[in-house]
């Protein structure tokens, strides 16, 4: 069992710890036989480090990057029979890995390659979600090379979706890089600062709302957990509040009427289907009580898996320990690894 993690990525301190609580748990109980893990660190420039480099990654340590040779794959990589890339964001969560273990032919936990890219990427999921028919929230696309001009940009985001909006880079997650204007001047700034982080950039309304997550597990046919809900004392769910300990919390399942519920898990469903997921996703939603309007804000395909986060919460509270739960993520990619490969035999 190959365990993936680290990565080119602002959310490399996030994966160490999604990491750290899958180790746990293929090692527990009787994982523990099932499993031999082959722990595989990605350094922060795209290394690849195995061995006692990926075990003290694993344990917190700060590993010097190897600066002498190119990023490729080691030669432990033959003896891996599935992986588990538990990568978060650019350069794991967006089809890069996914595309890697399929030209190697070797089985893989999560989604494919087209749901990791039209999950990770913020306009083609909007995209996507609109011909489906999701409700989402009003938004604008708009490309960085626009703001050497960016007065049509600024009109159409001033008359479409007005103050306060959210700017954000499309492709990374965490909040990193987003933003919350109320006036002209915030919103080139946000602008220009996401701008710094991605070519594609996304501008949305911004709503009051309260914010829901459901997790889904499963293939051909998928099993959803309860919602949850997610509390927080500040303006908006940024970094900071998502990562600093006690700055949120989480109610499972989420107090809402048993329609909004069953609402949230249906089209928590569409929205993994919507853009060709499968494996495991967590669907992030918006809730006005007040009138029951549903949003869906973003699927994640590599949801958060430390042991504070919502998606194996969400088992948890569903009547699947987290032990268990991995044991299917690696069951699910054996299986879908065989169908594969029978059909293109
Ligand atoms: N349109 C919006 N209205 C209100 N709050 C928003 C809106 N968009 C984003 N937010 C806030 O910003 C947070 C992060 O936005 P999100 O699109 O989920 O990005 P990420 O992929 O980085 O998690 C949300 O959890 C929410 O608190
Ligand atoms: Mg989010």
């Amino acid at each position: 069992m190959g365990l993936v993690f680290g990565g080119r990525s602002g959310e490399h301190e996030v994966s160490i710890l999604s990491a750290r609580t899958i180790a746990d748990a293929l090692s527990a109980g009787a994982n523990g036989q099932r499993y031999h893990l082959l722990l595989h660190y990605i350094t922060r420039s795209g290394r690849w480090l195995v061995g006692d480099g990926a075990k003290a990654a694993l344990s917190g340590a700060v590993t010097p990057e190897p600066d002498d040779h190119l990023p490729c794959l080691p030669t432990t990589a033959q003896q891996v029979d599935v992986w588990f890339p538990v990568l978060h964001g650019p350069n794991g969560e967006d089809g890069t890995v996914q595309g890697l273990f399929t030209l190697l032919n070797q089985p893989f936990v999560g989604t494919g390659v087209l749901g990791a890219a039209v999950g990770m990427d913020k306009q083609a999921m909007k995209a996507v979600f609109a011909t489906a028919g999701l409700p989402q929230v009003p938004h604008v696309c708009a490309s960085s090379s626009t703001l050497s001009n960016p007065h049509g940009l600024v009109n159409q985001v001033e008359q479409d979706l007005g103050y306060p909006c959210f700017v954000k880079p499309a492709n990374l997650g965490s909040s990193l890089g987003i933003s919350k204007a109320k006036d002209r001047k915030a919103l080139l700034a946000g602008l220009h600062a996401a701008a710094h982080l991605d070519d594609r950039l996304i501008v949305e309304a911004a709503i009051t709302a309260r914010e829901l997550e459901c997790a889904v597990l499963g293939d051909s046919t998928m099993d959803v957990s309860v919602a949850g809900e997610i509390l927080y004392g500040g303006e908006w769910y940024d970094y900071t509040t998502k990562y600093s300990p006690g700055a949120s919390s989480v109610v499972i399942p989420a107090p809402v009427p048993q329609a909004v519920h069953d609402r949230i898990r249906c089209l928590a469903v569409q929205a993994t289907q919507a853009v060709g997921a499968y494996g495991l996703s967590r669907v992030d939603f918006f809730y006005q009580d007040n009138g029951h309007v549903l949003y869906v804000n973003e699927i994640n395909t590599m949801p958060g898996f430390t042991s504070q986060s919502m998606y194996p919460m969400l088992w948890q509270a569903s009547g699947v320990s987290t032990e268990a739960l991995v044991h299917r993520l690696i069951q699910l990619a054996q299986a879908r690894h065989q169908r594969r490969a029978s059909t293109i035999a």
